[in-house]
């Protein structure tokens, strides 16, 4: 694997989100907890929801558009709604986000 930095884990909000750019195009990373963030496409493949503006809950994100809810580690919506977003494998080393940069193939930009 070749890891990517992507930035410190501070600049993610605590149960919040930041939008970065990657050659697969814009990915969400989503901060679950203090050591725990998640790398998630941004749009929700029900109509396209920004899910960087949803509710980060658990290690889950709600689409501020219509509720949908994905499971980040899976990328599964949950409940009876049906769909996956994306999911992008990461690490922190000493403070740093790194994402697996052999997961940004343009095939699976979301
Ligand atoms: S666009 Fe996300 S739930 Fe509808």
């Amino acid at each position: 694997m070749s890891w990517i930095d992507l930035g410190p884990l501070d600049a993610v909000p605590e149960r919040g989100a930041r939008i970065v750019k990657t050659r697969a195009g814009c990915i969400a990373l989503f901060r679950t907890g203090p050591d725990e963030v998640f790398a998630a496409s941004n749009t929700c493949p029900h109509k396209g929801g920004p899910l960087s503006e949803g509710i980060v809950h658990g290690r889950q994100v709600t689409c501020p558009l219509h509720n949908w809810v994905f499971d980040l580690e899976t990328g599964e919506a949950q409940g009876a709604d049906r769909g996956r977003i994306a999911t992008y494998p990461l690490r922190i080393v000493q403070g740093r986000i790194l994402i697996d940069g052999n997961s940004l193939a343009v095939d699976r930009a979301a």
